[in-house]
């Protein structure tokens, strides 16, 4: 079969949408992007109407495709899977709604994509998706699976085993227990955005000791048989509420740190249980919880998987390509493994000069872009690099990313303050994958997706302080050169000018804003923000004013 699915996801958060043409994954967007709405859309019952239409549009256009050519549309969530008495739109809390909207959701897609048969449009069962998102894109023909979130239809966890293709169910978690709500409610007990700020808490749980993990255990625990239990405390027991933006003290660190740990110990005995009854040694993960990236470690450091591979897009997002490639199999496709998440929009050299010439602005085209931005880093300057496509998911990967000089601890409270961001936040380092071993350990490597944290190797610390977390950790991306020559090439011009084979990377945007998408976006943020020059493709705009600031702050600087 050679079908064509569009894969979709509404129903939660994050609305975002996918292609998989032949089994191979064509385009994948979150919606975001596209409106410059962070997240979408609310993460309400009542906005489960609300589709990826821009992204879902551009996706077809992107394949040359009419909606009519489409074979099948796989929506990541099964009204048929509600909760019990969710079918009444006046049910508590509006969850009847959701489960409205989302039978109603092949009449909202046949008039979102003109020329739709709605008749195509098949539900999957949220975690499927999930679950799909990860094995089916994971480069195992076999393998264990294991997906945690906030909720799906009516389950937040899903355990199984697959082989060549074919996918057992081992469990599924039923609500009210859910890891991910637990974390969520914690997110906005500390004054956090809940489904938004989780690794905001992650972060947090750095700076404090697990003085309540004893409470915790009781509460969120695994139960043997795959499941566990876990339902929201009283947190204000522990901690009082903070409000949005308030200072939080270390009572309110020890309950991140407390939960966090109980939090990976659960996971540690999901895994345990997966292990012991597939056989497999390798394990792919998907699900909100999956983006805890100090967990993902623990899980690799001290779990029974030799490998932990971990979807990308392992929020909601990756549910609409989770969704669509499960289809694509039920259709008969093979399906290929995932090779990079830089699968959304991108721009050749003449539409980027397009733009630039638009915006009637000063603009290079130099030799190397590369030699020339790392130069600017090395002199203490901060680029904004837009190259290639932009990628699927949460994390800027050297595409959409602002780049600087990690050797300046400075630079870590400069980065946050361009991003609008609390200064307990770190950022993260890009390495060569050839050279990460040297620097970086306790985790997996190459580390391409920044899914996992390392330790820092105790001699490097104080080379590259502004990406070390206060734990001695980071939160690495390993870049292979073959795939991302653009910025192997940076990273090596930095390091012949400065003896250091790391560069500070971070997301491109500033303050409540999604990451940078298209030429518009880049220039947009490079006229805001006071990042010294900015990358599009071939070409570097440099700020005129930056170039006095780059020679004090050289001079001043650390010498090589
Ligand atoms: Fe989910």
């Amino acid at each position: 079969m050679s079908s064509r699915v569009l894969g979709i996801n509404a129903a939660f958060h994050d609305p975002a949408a996918a292609l998989v043409c032949d089994g191979r994954i064509v385009a994948a967007a979150e919606e975001e992007r596209f409106s410059r709405r962070k997240h979408g859309k609310e993460p309400v019952p009542f906005s489960a109407w609300e589709l990826p239409q821009q992204s879902a549009r551009w996706c077809l256009e992107h394949a040359g495709l009419a909606a009519s050519d489409l074979d099948a549309v796989a929506y990541s969530y099964d009204p048929a899977l509600a909760l019990v008495g969710s079918d009444d739109p006046l049910a508590e809390r509006w969850e009847g709604l959701r489960t409205l909207f989302a039978q109603r959701a092949p009449l909202f897609l046949g008039t979102a994509l003109p020329g739709l048969d709605p008749a195509r449009v098949r539900f999957v069962a949220h975690h499927r998706a999930h679950a799909a998102s990860a094995y089916a894109s994971a480069p195992f023909d076999s393998c264990a699976v294991l997906t945690l979130d906030g909720r799906g239809e009516s389950t937040s966890q899903f355990a199984g085993h697959v082989r060549n293709g074919r996918l057992e169910v081992l469990h599924e978690q039923r609500l009210p227990h859910s890891l991910g709500l637990v974390y969520e409610e914690l997110t906005a007990h500390l004054g956090f955005q809940r489904a938004s700020d989780e690794y905001k808490v992650m972060a947090l749980s750095s700076y404090g000791e697990p003085r309540w993990l004893g409470q915790m255990r009781e509460t969120m625990r695994a139960t043997g048989d795959g499941g566990f239990v876990a339902q929201p405390l009283d947190w204000s027991a522990f901690a009082p509420a903070l409000g949005k933006g308030a200072e939080w003290n270390s009572r309110h660190a020890d309950l991140a740190t407390s939960v966090q740990r109980a939090l990976e110990e659960v996971v540690l005995e999901l895994a345990g249980w997966l292990y012991e009854r597939t056989g497999e040694r390798r394990l792919a993960l998907a699900g909100g919880v999956a983006l805890n990236c100090v967990c993902n470690s623990r899980l690799w450091r001290d779990g029974p998987f030799d490998e932990v591979w971990v979807q990308p897009a392992a929020g909601d997002a990756g549910t609409a390509l989770g969704a669509a490639q499960y289809v694509a199999a039920e259709l008969g496709d093979h399906i290929e493994p995932m090779r990079t998440a830089a699968v959304g929009r991108g721009f050749d050299g003449p539409e980027l000069e397009d733009w630039l010439r638009t915006a009637a602005i000063a603009y290079e085209h130099p030799d190397d872009v590369a030699e020339e931005a790392a130069d600017i880093i090395a002199r203490d300057g901060v680029v904004a690099w837009f190259d290639g496509r932009a990628e699927f998911g949460p994390r800027a990967l050297g595409h959409r990313s602002l780049l600087a000089d990690p050797r300046h601890p400075a630079n870590l409270e400069r980065l946050n303050d361009v991003k609008g961001r609390e200064q307990f936040r770190p950022v993260a380092p890009m390495v060569l994958t050839e050279r990460a071993a040297e620097i970086f350990s306790g985790g997996p490597i190459p580390s391409p997706y920044m899914l996992f944290t390392h330790q820092v190797a105790p001699d490097w610390r104080e080379r590259i302080p502004a990406v070390v977390h206060v734990d001695g950790t980071a939160r690495i991306q390993t870049i292979d050169a073959e795939r991302e020559p653009a910025v192997a090439r940076m990273l090596r011009a930095f390091e012949r000018r400065t003896g250091v084979p790391v560069v500070v990377n971070t997301s491109l945007n500033t303050a409540g804003r999604p990451i940078v998408d298209d030429p518009r976006d880049a220039l947009e943020c490079f006229g805001s923000a006071p990042v010294d020059a900015l990358v599009m493709g071939p070409f570097i705009v440099r700020r005129p004013t930056s170039a006095a600031a780059l020679d004090q702050r050289s001079g001043a600087g650390i010498a090589a």
